[in-house]
C-alpha cells in the first residue's frame, strides 16, 4: 500500500467511512484513526500498531455535546474539567454505553474519551459525525509521532493516508484521568498538569502503582522508547564516564553538560521553557535514534508541572527489561 501525506479532509473522511485508517494530527501526538463503530477498522488499528488486544483505545469526539451518546454518567468533577479543558489534551475515563464495543475498551466498562484540539481533525470529526478510535500512530512501545514524517517512518506502507497538520503543538500525550466519586485519579500524566487540574478545585490522586499496569497500558513499564538504549539519570556526567568508550547522545533540558561534544547534545529549550521542551521531546528522540549512538543519556527534568510528564515518558523509555 502506498502512503500519501496531504491535507485533504474529504479524502480522509472517505477512507474512514470505507473502513480504512488515517493518521490524524492532534495537539498532542499524531493518532492512528479508524471508525470506532467499525469492528474491522478497530482490528486494523491493533494489527497495524502491533498492539495487543488487551490495550484499550481512546475515542475522539468533535465536541462535548456528543458525550451523552457514548457514556452513561458524567461525574460533577468531569463536567467541571470538560468545561475548562476541552477541546484539549485531557482524556476522561467514563462508564460506557453499549454503542461502544468491548474491542475499544478491551473489555472494561469504562471508555476513554477526548476532544482533540487541532483544526484539521476537528473539521474531520465534524464531517464524519462518528467517534474516531485513535491510539498514537506509532508501533507498540515505540516513540510517539509528532510530525507526519515520524508516522511515515513507522507506519509507511501500512496505511493509505496521513493528514498533515504540521508539528504537534504540545508534543506529549493527553493526561488520562478517571473518577472515584468526585476524586480525580491520574492514570497517565500528560500535557495537562496536575497543578492545572488542582487549580480547578478538584481532589487529585495517582492511580495506585500496583494496579496501574493492569488498568492502563500507557502505564506499561516499557513504552515510548527509541531503539537505542536510553538511560535517565540525575547525574549525567557520571553516566557519561561509565560509557567513556562509546558514542554518547545526551538529552538535557537547557544546559549542555561537560565532557561530551556539543553536536552530540540536544537541549530541548535553551531558555529553560518547559512547554517548549515538552513540544520537542519526541522529535529530538526520533533524531537521536537515527544518529547511531551507542547509548542515549537523558538528564532528569525538574519533577514539577510538565517535567513530571516528561520524566514519566523518559522513565518508561529507559525500562529496557
Ligand atoms: O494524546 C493522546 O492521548 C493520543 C492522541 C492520538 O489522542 N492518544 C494516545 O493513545 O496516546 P494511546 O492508545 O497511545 O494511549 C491511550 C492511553 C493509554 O495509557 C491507555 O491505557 C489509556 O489511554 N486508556 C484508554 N482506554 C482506557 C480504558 N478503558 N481504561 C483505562 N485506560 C485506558
Ligand atoms: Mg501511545
Amino acid at each position: 500500500m502506498k502512503t500519501t501525506i496531504g491535507v485533504d479532509i474529504e479524502l480522509a473522511a472517505s477512507i474512514i467511512t470505507g473502513g480504512g485508517l488515517v493518521a490524524i494530527p492532534t495537539e498532542t501526538v499524531y493518532g492512528l484513526a479508524g471508525n470506532a463503530f467499525d469492528q474491522e477498522a478497530l482490528h486494523s488499528i491493533f494489527r497495524v500498531k502491533g498492539r495487543p488486544l488487551g490495550n484499550p483505545l481512546i475515542i475522539h469526539l468533535a465536541d462535548s455535546s456528543q458525550l451523552n451518546q457514548y457514556v452513561s454518567f458524567i461525574p460533577k468533577a468531569a463536567v467541571k474539567l470538560i468545561a475548562r479543558f476541552s477541546p484539549g489534551p485531557l482524556t476522561y475515563l467514563l462508564p460506557k454505553k453499549d454503542v461502544i464495543s468491548d474491542l475499544v475498551t478491551a473489555g472494561s466498562d469504562k471508555v476513554a474519551v477526548r476532544f482533540p484540539n487541532h483544526p484539521l481533525t476537528k473539521a474531520l470529526l465534524r464531517k464524519l459525525n462518528l467517534p474516531l478510535a485513535a491510539p498514537s500512530a506509532n508501533k507498540f512501545t515505540a516513540l510517539s509521532p509528532t510530525l507526519p514524517e515520524h508516522v511515515l517512518d513507522q507506519l509507511g506502507g501500512e496505511i493509505p493516508y496521513i493528514l498533515d497538520g504540521g508539528p504537534c503543538e504540545k508534543g506529549i500525550e493527553s493526561t488520562v484521568i478517571g473518577f472515584e466519586d468526585d476524586e480525580v485519579i491520574i492514570y497517565r500524566p500528560g500535557s495537562i498538569t496536575i497543578d492545572q487540574l488542582k487549580a480547578e478545585g478538584v481532589n487529585v490522586s495517582y492511580l495506585k502503582k500496583t494496579a496501574a499496569h493492569l488498568q492502563s497500558p500507557g502505564m506499561l513499564p516499557f513504552h515510548y522508547a527509541p531503539k537505542t538504549k536510553l538511560i535517565l539519570t540525575d547525574q549525567p556526567e557520571a553516566e557519561v564516564n561509565r560509557f567513556a568508550n562509546g558514542k554518547i547522545g545526551v538529552l538535557v533540558f537547557s544546559k549542555p553538560i561537560q565532557g561530551v561534544p556539543i553536536d552530540q547534545q540536544f537541549a530541548l529549550s535553551e531558555q529553560g521553557d518547559i512547554e517548549e521542551a515538552a513540544s520537542k521531546l519526541y522529535a529530538a528522540l526520533h533524531i537521536m535514534d537515527k544518529m547511531n549512538f551507542d547509548v542515549l543519556i537523558a538528564a532528569r527534568f525538574p519533577e514539577s508541572g510538565l517535567g513530571i510528564s516528561i520524566n514519566d515518558r523518559l522513565q518508561r523509555a529507559s525500562s529496557h527489561i
